[in-house]
């Protein structure tokens, strides 16, 4: 059967903030749209009101030809919408198939019928040619595994529209591939598929049309196959941003060593050995679990070393706990921002100043003027759209609270910043005055070490490059003298090179 989804007219306003004006748009069966916009400018609120979780001021919401009033997520799904959000909605104590089918579990004379529904769950992850089980707990599995059983549930149901939010932030490279597969297998059955990314590649590699948005409303539509990158770039930021790598002020120099790490081992890590020089952007590449951010956390004091040295300036230091990190100098801003960073139901200034106490208190009272000034400096530089600094963070865009995360550390004044997947869910235009920061920090004498699964940012954004595998550093890069291409550290992170 041959669906239509159509939008019209939708806008809605959070407490005087309009996140939507006016949007309209429709999609066909077998086509994949994608929603493309700068860091809040409504795309998931969008998602949101299409799955029931909010509802339109304004508008109304048509699938095929019917027009939807939904009281909640479960009906929407029920109507046949079902939204893959930017954060994962899975019970992790619970198997794979309790999770495909968590509302409906099939019953037989009012008991849960646990044969058929595992082999019915087991015929879809086939069908997908994944690896796992469907009596598997879904704790066990990895990011992108738990992600794809968010897909089967989605299939299970049977809904014609699937949307993802951000379906590859926590996806590395080679994981991204095999969702593409899956995407491209429901667009051939004729699923109506949306599809909202900041990685501007995966909309060219599988979108057929490109919805536009800034601030809430739209900007234009256009057939992905009609434009360039550079175009969407003016057309969602509203100006040319050229080549951002070529337009990098970069810093050049390097100093003496900051930090040099010795042989760490512990239970993740094999020898693990670099060193990080004042002003060095040390890029950090491997897929999801290579040991990048344990070797992060060992030095941070959060994980425990078996064996290894860690020195600070020519010194051997030994660190315990993350607070004996920040005491020499060291900031971390860790990559998983909903669990180890931001505490989601304070504010943005709250959020802000946590980490710099010291520096907002005056005879150890929080001043709460120099808070004020310190989350109004951060929300400036990093452009965080928020009314004020007074709002919950919770009610930010994913893309906004990365900045909030990644300001709070900058804020600190370390003289080593570990940022672990710092631009994840951030769109171009931001990404672009991240880069030029972490290059202005390290033209201060900063050392900057910078994960990312984004092989195009490390390579282009770092001046060296370690990459990783199973817990051990499989190359060292450099990228001029190295040239270093995407295949390269690719083939490092896979440990081609060493076997
Ligand atoms: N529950 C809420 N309460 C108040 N304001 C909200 C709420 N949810 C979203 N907003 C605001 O609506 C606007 C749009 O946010 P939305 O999350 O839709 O952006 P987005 O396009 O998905 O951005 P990102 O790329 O960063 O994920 C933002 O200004 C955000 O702060
Ligand atoms: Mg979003």
């Amino acid at each position: 059967m041959e669906h239509e989804l159509l939008l019209k007219n939708i806008s809605k306003s959070f407490s005087g903030v309009q996140a939507l004006k006016d949007i309209t748009f429709q999609a066909k069966s077998g086509e994949i749209v994608a929603l493309l916009g700068e860091n809040g400018a409504g795309k998931s609120t969008l998602l949101k009101i299409m799955s029931g979780v909010y509802f339109q001021d304004e508008g109304e919401i048509y699938l095929d030809g019917k027009q939807m009033h939904f009281t909640s997520p479960l009906d929407a799904i029920k109507s046949g919408i079902n939204i893959i959000y930017q954060e994962r909605q899975l019970v992790y104590d619970l198997t794979v198939m309790e999770n495909v089918y968590m509302e409906n579990i099939p019953a037989k004379n009012g008991f849960v019928d646990y044969k058929n529904a595992n082999a019915r769950t087991q015929a879809l992850i086939d069908m997908f040619g994944l690896p796992f089980k469907a009596t598997d707990k879904v704790s066990s599995l990895n990011v992108a595994h738990q992600q794809m059983v968010e897909i089967i549930k989605a299939v299970r149901r049977k809904c014609p529209v699937i949307a993802f939010d951000e379906p590859t932030a926590p996806l590395t490279d080679s994981e991204i591939e095999g969702l593409y597969k899956i995407i491209r297998r429901l667009q051939e059955e004729g699923k109506i598929i949306l599809y909202v990314s900041h990685r501007l590649q995966e909309l060219f590699d599988l979108t057929d049309r490109v919805v536009v948005m800034k601030d809430g409303a739209h900007v234009t539509t256009v057939n992905t196959s009609e434009v360039t990158s550079q175009d969407l770039v003016r057309y969602m930021v509203g100006r040319d941003l050229g080549d951002i790598y070529d337009r990098l002020d970069r810093c050049t120099k390097m100093g003496k060593p900051l930090l040099e790490v010795k042989h760490l081992n512990n239970k993740w890590l094999k020898d693990v050995s670099f060193t990080l020089h004042e002003g060095e952007i040390l890029g950090f590449a491997g897929l999801v679990g290579a040991g990048r951010t344990e070797t992060m956390r060992a030095i941070f004091g959060a994980d425990k070393l078996d064996s290894g040295q860690i020195l600070i300036e020519g010194k051997e230091v030994r660190i315990r706990s993350p607070k004996e990190a920040m005491e020499y100098g060291i900031g971390l801003c860790p990559e998983d921002r909903k669990h180890q960073g931001l505490v989601l139901g304070m504010s943005v200034k709250e959020n802000i100043s946590m980490s710099v106490l010291p520096s907002v208190a005056k005879n150890r009272i929080l001043d709460k003027k120099l808070e004020e000034d310190l989350a109004d400096r951060v929300i400036k530089r990093f452009d965080i759209k928020t009314p004020t600094s007074q709002k919950v963070v919770k009610e930010l865009s994913g893309g906004n609270q990365q900045k909030v995360i990644l300001g709070r550390w900058i804020s600190t004044n370390p003289k080593i910043l570990i940022l672990d997947e710092p631009t994840k869910g951030i769109d171009v235009g931001a990404k672009a005055e991240i880069y030029q920061t972490v290059h202005d920090l390290a033209k201060t004498g900063i050392g900057v070490i910078f994960i990312s699964s984004e092989l195009t940012e490390v390579i282009n954004v770092c001046e060296n490059i370690v990459v990783m595998y199973e817990g051990k550093i499989t190359a060292k890069l450099n990228r001029e003298k190295d040239h270093v291409a995407e295949e390269t550290v690719l083939s490092a992170a896979m440990d081609h090179l060493n076997t």
